[in-house]
């Protein structure tokens, strides 16, 4: 799908779409087509009584007189006290999928929103970018595709009275876009084509950016003593890999050199080891290295956008089976923190890999924060549903910014406590740990306390995104399928908080 911004001109073909604030009341751009087409627009408004102009709001008048476009879209604008960047994505997204539904193959966006608070190249830039966002497919694999499943959506011309400026606005979130949607590819992708080694393939690519990647693979990974993370991997037959991205794009000698850290989850296929799940259902495992994509995908956001920041990637990749060679609930591993783990349940995971992931990157790194992503626990979903990620961390003010940049950009996390009650529950009665606490109580709080036991003073979250990383249900920006949740919410943290100006 083409987008592209230009003055407003009288549409010829395709779409058109015009905006109405609450009450009916048109914007200039309206009003100017309402005259064009010997009033049917206000004719429209009191035909359609329903139609407020309120958010989300989409009211068709298809054929319009005295024009040669096939249809005139209202989209309802709210009020103009209400109207932001995100407002506007949702619209575009909204658009886009209205006019794929309609079979439409052009359409004109001459939503002006002068009235509001938002700067107008901004306003267009957003209303594009949402566009793209909800743009997204992944049917490589659907090969009888009818004309009328595919999308009809060639081309999109957002009209605005400074172009030139929203299309530099547009820049950043034409690679945010890029880089959601590599993540959400490498989530949809089948663990028969994305596993440890394939993973890692597609993160050394990245190094054209100017990333710097390394990739450790389980030699290495021994003599560092990463036991917890080989314990999980040794039930397969592909072989287990480390990758470590860095990004330096600080400069200069000022500020802070430490590098920001985010280390992520990569288990590109959970079966549950010998501790096997359920079969129904089970096919949704492959999407259990969401974490690690959204680090890779954030990784190239990063660089791709020159971010003026230091940064590392770590992820963990593995893919968890039951064999002859799989690890036994009870086997006691070491890890490369030297903690010994008792592992009782060989399908809580996830935490022994980044146990040895997240020890690596802040021995390694000396990081000033970490945050990790990881589908860590179905009891999260139980917990949060599939709206918020939950947001464990052990300070406040790493907290409140992961919270806020969630609400900027509609990727929301919600803090869960995390306490020394709740760490006496996985002190193991054989080892220094047990990777599952007691009962079933409070899952998702004690992944998280299992995995704080791996990281020392440093600043951390940890965000299990169990129940964000896919959806099931279409929203205005995201189709159905994987989200990349994360990718936008910490490109918006960490431009809001650790770039140089
Ligand atoms: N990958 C799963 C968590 C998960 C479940 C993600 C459902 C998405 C949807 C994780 O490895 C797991 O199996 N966790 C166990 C932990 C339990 C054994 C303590 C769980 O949540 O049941
Ligand atoms: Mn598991
Ligand atoms: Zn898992």
């Amino acid at each position: 799908m083409e987008i592209s911004f230009a003055e407003a001109d009288e549409p010829r073909s395709g779409a058109v779409v015009v905006g109405v604030w609450e009450e009916a009341v048109l914007t200039p751009a309206a009003r100017r087509l309402d005259e064009a087409t010997d009033g049917a627009i206000r004719r429209a408004l009191s035909a359609a009584q329903r139609f407020k102009g309120k958010k989300d709001e989409l009211l068709p008048i298809v054929g319009p007189p005295g024009l040669t476009v096939n249809r005139i879209i209202l989209a309802g604008l709210g009020k103009p006290a209400a109207m932001n960047a995100r407002f506007l994505q949702q619209l575009g997204g909204n658009l886009v999928a209205h006019l794929n539904g309609a079979g439409e193959t052009e359409a004109t966006f001459a939503i002006d929103v002068d009235e509001a608070d938002i700067d107008p190249a901004d306003a267009a830039a957003h209303l594009a970018f949402g566009a793209r966002l909800k743009s997204y497919r992944f049917d490589k694999y659907k090969t009888k595709q009818k004309p009328e499943q595919k999308a009809s959506l060639r081309r999109i011309v957002v009209t605005t009275a400074v172009p030139s400026v929203a299309e530099r606005a547009y820049q950043p979130l034409d690679k945010t876009a890029d880089a959601v949607f590599f993540t959400r590819d490498l989530v949809s992708e089948p663990a028969n084509v994305i596993y440890p080694e394939s993973l890692a393939a597609e993160a050394e690519a990245l190094s054209d950016l100017g990333l710097t990647v390394e990739v450790l693979d389980e030699q290495k990974m021994r003599k560092l003593g990463m036991n917890a993370l080989l314990g999980v991997a040794q039930g397969s037959a592909r072989p287990p890999r480390l990758v470590v991205m860095e990004w330096r794009g600080a400069g200069g000698d000022d500020g802070p050199r430490q590098p920001l850290a985010f280390v992520g989850k990569g288990v590109t296929f959970d079966t549950g080891g010998i501790s096997i799940k359920p079969a129904a259902g089970m096919g949704d495992m492959k999407w259990d290295m969401a974490g690690s994509a959204v680090v890779i995908g954030l990784m190239r956001l990063l660089a791709a956008r020159k971010a003026k920041v230091n940064a590392v990637g770590v992820v963990g990749l593995v893919e968890n089976m039951p064999s002859g060679t799989a690890q036994r609930p009870g086997d006691i591993v070491t890890s490369m923190s030297g903690q010994t783990i008792e592992v009782l349940n060989t399908d809580a995971e996830g935490r022994l890999v980044l146990a040895d992931a997240l020890w690596y990157c802040q021995d390694r790194y000396k990081p000033q924060l970490i945050i990790d992503l990881a589908t860590l626990t179905g009891a999260v979903i139980v917990a949060l549903g599939h709206h918020c990620a939950g947001l464990f961390s052990n300070n406040d003010e790493l907290a409140s910014r992961l919270i806020e940049a969630g609400k900027t950009v509609g990727e929301e996390v919600w803090r869960l406590p995390l306490d020394e009650s709740y760490d006496r529950d996985i002190d193991s009665d054989a080892a220094d740990i047990k990777n599952i606490g007691g009962g079933r109580a409070a899952g998702s709080i004690i992944g998280a306390q299992f995995l704080q036991r791996f990281v020392n003073d440093v600043p951390w979250a940890h965000l299990d995104i169990a129940g964000t990383a896919w959806s099931s249900k279409d929203t205005a920006t995201v189709p159905k399928g994987a989200t990349a949740f994360g990718v936008r919410l910490l490109d918006q943290f960490v431009a809001q908080h650790y770039e140089k100006a």
